[in-house]
C-alpha cells in the first residue's frame, strides 16, 4: 500500500511524543518488528502512518514545528531519535497549533514547578471551532488522536466532535464518553458522517489493564471465584536512558494531573471497568467482591533539588481466589514498565484499524479494536475474542459484529435506518450512578 494514513494529533504529551518517535523508529528500522503485535494490518505497515498537524496549549509547543513540540517540557518519555534528526514520518512543516484551554489545566496543575507542569500560553492564537475543522480539512487529516489530560471533558468534547463533524476518524485516548448513553449519542454522530472511532482510554500493549484482565480471566476460567482484585499504580523508577541522571524524580503530568481526586473520576471508574468486565463477560456478578484499579499514588520531589519528570511506572495486582472444594489462592504481581511508549504500541493499530475497517465500508465504534485496545469499549470482551475479532479485521475478514455495522446495513441509500444504529451492542456501562 503506499497510501499514506494522515494523523493529527491533540495534546503533544509524553504519550505523543513516544508515538510519534516509536513510527519513526520503525521506518528507520523496517526489519525490526521487536513490540510490534501487528507488523501489519489489512496491508498497512506502520510506516505508513503520517503525522501532519497538532494542537496544544503549552507555550513551549504551540507555534512551533511538530518535531520541536515532542521533546519539550515537560514531557519526560524516553527519547528513541536524535531531536535533530529529521523525522521521515512528520510531514515537512507540520506545525502545533493552540487550542482552546476549556478544562484541559487542573488548578492544582499551575502548582507546581515549570520544569514538571504544564504552562499555558498567552500570546499566540487560540483557534475557533470553525479554524479547527477547516485546518482538518487542508490538512486532509484521516484520523485525529485525542491525548488529553484526564478530566478534560469539555476539551476532548471539543477536539472530538468537531473532528466527527469534520468527517475524521477519532482514536479517543482517555476516558471521557464513558457511560452507555455518552458512548451512543457519539456513535451516532459518527455514522452520521460515516467515520469509525477506537475508545476510550487506551490500554498499554503490556500495562497493567492487560496483566490484570489476563490474570483475572485465567483463574476465572480455571473455574476459581476471584473475591480480590487489586491494581495499584504509581509513577516510580527513571525513564530510560537517563538512569545516569542522580536526582529524585517526581510523577509524570499524568499521574501529577490525577493527584486531585475530582479529576481522576473517569479514569477510576475506566480502570476498573477491565475487572469487572472479566466477571461481566463471563455471566459472573461481582456482588461482595474486593475490588479497586486506579492510579494509586502521585509522589512529588521534596524542594530544594532539580525537577525531573519520570515516565516509568509501577503496577502492583494483589489477587484471593477460591477453587476446587474451597481451596485458597493468593497471586502477587508486579510489573514495571516505561508508560509512554507501552501507549504507543497499541495506538499504531488502532489507527490502521480506523483506516482498514473505513475501507470495509465500517462505521461507529470499531468494537473488537476498541475492546483490545482499550479500557473502556462499547463491548467487554475476553482476550481471546478480541484478538479474534482484530485478527479477523486485520485480514479484512468480516465478523457476525462487523457485518452489523457496515454502511449497507445501517443505511437504505441515504437513509440512516435509526433502528439497526440502536440495535447495535453495548456491554455495560449504563450510566456513572452505577459506580456511585
Ligand atoms: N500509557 C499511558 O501513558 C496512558 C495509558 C492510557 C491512557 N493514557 C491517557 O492519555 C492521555 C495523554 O497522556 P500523556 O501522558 O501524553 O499526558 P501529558 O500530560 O504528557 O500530555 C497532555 C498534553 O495535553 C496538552 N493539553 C492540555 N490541555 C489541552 C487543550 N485544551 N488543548 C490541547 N492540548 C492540551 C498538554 O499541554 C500536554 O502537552 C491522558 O489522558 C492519559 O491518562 C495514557
Amino acid at each position: 500500500m503506499s497510501t499514506k494514513i494522515r494523523v493529527a494529533i491533540a495534546g503533544i504529551g509524553s504519550c505523543a511524543s513516544a508515538l510519534v518517535q516509536g513510527v519513526e523508529f520503525y521506518l528507520r528500522n523496517p526489519d525490526n518488528t521487536i513490540g510490534l503485535m501487528y507488523p501489519e494490518i489489512g496491508g498497512y505497515k506502520t510506516a505508513d502512518i503520517e503525522f501532519v498537524l497538532g494542537f496544544d496549549i503549552d507555550e513551549r509547543k504551540v507555534d512551533t514545528f511538530l518535531q520541536e513540540a515532542l521533546y519539550a517540557q515537560p514531557n519526560c518519555n524516553m527519547q528513541v531519535i536524535d531531536p535533530a534528526s529529521k523525522f521521515q514520518c512528520i510531514e515537512t512543516n507540520a506545525r502545533t497549533f493552540r487550542g482552546p484551554t476549556l478544562d484541559g489545566i487542573a488548578p492544582h496543575m499551575r502548582n507546581y514547578h515549570p520544569s514538571i507542569t504544564f504552562q499555558e500560553d498567552q500570546k499566540a492564537h487560540e483557534i475557533s471551532a470553525a479554524e479547527y475543522k477547516d485546518l482538518l480539512k487542508k490538512y486532509q487529516v484521516d484520523i485525529l488522536l485525542n491525548y488529553m489530560p484526564v478530566g478534560a471533558e469539555e476539551a476532548s468534547k471539543w477536539y472530538i466532535t468537531n473532528a466527527i463533524e469534520a468527517g475524521v476518524h477519532v482514536i479517543n485516548c482517555m476516558p471521557t464518553f464513558i457511560s452507555t448513553d455518552d458512548a451512543r449519542t457519539l456513535e451516532l454522530l459518527a455514522i452520521q458522517h460515516k467515520v469509525t472511532i477506537v475508545g476510550s482510554d487506551m490500554r498499554s500493549s503490556y500495562g497493567a489493564s492487560r496483566l490484570s484482565e489476563v490474570l483475572q480471566g485465567s483463574m476465572m476460567d480455571a473455574g476459581l471465584v476471584v473475591t480480590q482484585h487489586i491494581q495499584m499504580n504509581m509513577a516510580a523508577g527513571t525513564t530510560q536512558g537517563q538512569e545516569h541522571i542522580i536526582n529524585g524524580r517526581s510523577a509524570n503530568t499524568d499521574f501529577l494531573n490525577m493527584a486531585e481526586k475530582a479529576r481522576l473520576y473517569n479514569k477510576h471508574v475506566s480502570k476498573e471497568n477491565v475487572l469487572s468486565g472479566q466477571s461481566i463477560v463471563r455471566g459472573k456478578g461481582l456482588e461482595g467482591m474486593t475490588m479497586f484499579a486506579g492510579p494509586s499514588l502521585t509522589v512529588v520531589q521534596r524542594p530544594g533539588g532539580a525537577y525531573m519528570g519520570t515516565d516509568n511506572k509501577v503496577c502492583n495486582i494483589d489477587l484471593v481466589a477460591y477453587g476446587f472444594a474451597g481451596a485458597r489462592y493468593e497471586l502477587t504481581a508486579r510489573l514495571s514498565v516505561q508508560d509512554s511508549p507501552n501507549s504507543g504500541g497499541i495506538v499504531v493499530d488502532a489507527i490502521r484499524f480506523c483506516r482498514v475497517a473505513r475501507e470495509m465500508d465500517i462505521v461507529g465504534y470499531l468494537r473488537g479494536p476498541s475492546a483490545w485496545s482499550q479500557k473502556t469499549p462499547p463491548v467487554q470482551m475476553t482476550t481471546a475474542d478480541a484478538k479474534f475479532e482484530c485478527d479477523a479485521m486485520a485480514r479484512r475478514v468480516y465478523t457476525p459484529i462487523t457485518e452489523q455495522q457496515k454502511i449497507s446495513h445501517l443505511y437504505n441509500g441515504d437513509i440512516l435506518l435509526k433502528e439497526k444504529v440502536k440495535g447495535l451492542t453495548f456491554t455495560f456501562q449504563k450510566g456513572k450512578t452505577e459506580y456511585e
